[in-house]
């Protein structure tokens, strides 16, 4: 039980950033379930945002993805809009496909790996470094066996340094932001 709560924890703090800053009005008295909209990415499943390649027209048309990726500072980088849907098991209010605002068009950055790595080390015994690159599955044997009895957690650690563990989507870690 302490686990999971600590894992539930963890996932909220980490995450409290993308959660919608508008929590109010997700809030509907008459049903307890949070809109599809304001679910926090553990639960949603997120289509790759599309790179228009600077076409305006063809972002218009689709209404969602980005112009650009990166850009010299935080503030100069796009922020558009990804199509995401709710996971199945899920439930939620609204519709389950929506568009998520304000993203980044970023790809992941050093600070991605960094993340990564110290979950590694800290908590990969639940499994965390495996949750944060997107490979949910694997994650959760992590989880269940406690990290292999201790042997997978090490293990992944040094994949993370060598560099064969990458994230699930096949992206790569460092384009810079
Ligand atoms: C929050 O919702 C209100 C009411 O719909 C809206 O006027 C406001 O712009 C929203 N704020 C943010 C930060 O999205
Ligand atoms: C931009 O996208 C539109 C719609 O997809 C396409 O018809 C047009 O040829 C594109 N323009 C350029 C310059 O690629
Ligand atoms: C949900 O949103 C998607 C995409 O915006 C749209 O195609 C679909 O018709 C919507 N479904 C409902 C039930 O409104």
């Amino acid at each position: 039980m302490h686990i999971l709560y600590i894992l539930v924890l963890l996932i909220s703090l980490t995450n409290a950033e993308t959660i919608s800053e508008n929590r109010t009005k997700a809030f509907d008295p008459f049903t307890p379930l949070v809109k599809c909209e304001y679910l926090s990415w553990e639960f949603v499943e997120c289509e790759p945002l599309v790179d228009h390649k600077g076409n305006e027209t063809s972002q218009k048309q689709l209404g969602h993805g980005c112009l650009k990726f990166g850009g010299m500072h935080y503030e100069k980088v796009e922020k558009a809009k990804q199509k995401c849907r709710a996971l199945d098991d899920i439930e939620c209010y609204g519709n389950k496909t929506f568009l998520r605002h304000n993203v980044p068009c970023v790809k992941y950055s050093d600070q991605y790996f960094t993340t990564t790595l110290l979950y590694s080390i800290l908590l990969g015994f639940l499994g965390m470094d495996r949750f944060c690159l997107g490979q949910t599955g694997t994650g959760v044997g992590k989880l269940l066996t406690l990290g292999g009895l201790g042997v997978w957690w090490v293990v992944d650690v040094v994949l993370l340094v060598t560099n064969h563990l990458t994230p699930e989507d096949g992206s790569n870690w460092n384009v810079h932001v």
